[in-house]
């Protein structure tokens, strides 16, 4: 399934991204004309997959098995059919995806960045895109579920923490930090 209802296609949106974009632009960190955020699309599922794979490494706050229940979970069929239900957008640079992210309701996950790509702002730019689809859904919160490694980036971006709490599946330890943060009641009221 292709989104039709494409961050591109709202200028609005797109106005206050540009702005983000710009304020980013002024710090030196997005660089490029042509970069933008545009809707997921089934096309980019692989890419999507491979960013996760090569972010992996990066995940030291998880066990092996864990980083290898990531892998096996990260293939593109699986990968499409729960981006392709979500409002998912991705980040560009030319043609190539270097970043991904979802609203599920009123849930902020998958969001990944290639990271050869990553301190560039491009996470900051992609959660914003994604608050601002939940201010437009008039959703008066979002939260999320961090790693611990993630928290600060989040904390950074004024989400704050619930709590915190350790899962295992198969072997696999999890843990992870539930975080959330309220919106802009003013904004809630804006079409
Ligand atoms: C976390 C992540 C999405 C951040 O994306 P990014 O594009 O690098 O983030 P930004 O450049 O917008 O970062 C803004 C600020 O957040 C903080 N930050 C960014 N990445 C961080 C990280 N991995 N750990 C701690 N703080 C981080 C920093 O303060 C950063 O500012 P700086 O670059 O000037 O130091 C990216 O590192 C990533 O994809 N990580 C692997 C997957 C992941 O953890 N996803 C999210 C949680 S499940």
């Amino acid at each position: 399934m292709v989104h039709t209802q494409g961050v591109v296609e709202r200028p609005g949106r797109l106005g206050r991204i540009q702005s983000e974009a710009r304020r980013l632009l002024e710090r030196d960190v997005l660089t490029c004309d042509q970069d933008m955020i545009r809707s997921y699309r089934d096309s980019d599922a692989e890419r999507c997959c491979e960013i996760v794979i090569a972010c992996l490494p990066l995940l030291t706050d998880m066990n092996k098995a864990a980083r290898d229940w990531v892998r096996a979970k990260n293939v593109p069929e699986a990968v499409n059919r729960e981006l392709s239900s979500l409002f998912t957008v991705v980040y560009t640079e030319g043609d190539l995806v270097v970043g991904f992210g979802a609203l599920a309701e009123a849930e902020v996950k998958r969001v990944y960045i290639d990271p050869a790509h990553q301190h560039r702002g491009i996470g900051t730019l992609l959660v914003t895109t994604l608050e601002e689809e939940a201010v437009r859904r008039r959703l008066r919160s979002v939260h999320l579920t961090s790693r611990p490694d993630a928290v600060s980036f989040y904390l950074e971006l004024g989400y704050s923490i619930d709590d915190r709490e350790t899962y295992i599946i198969d072997g696999a330890e999890f843990t992870v930090v539930h975080m959330q943060k309220p919106l802009p009641f003013t904004a809630n009221l804006a079409t």
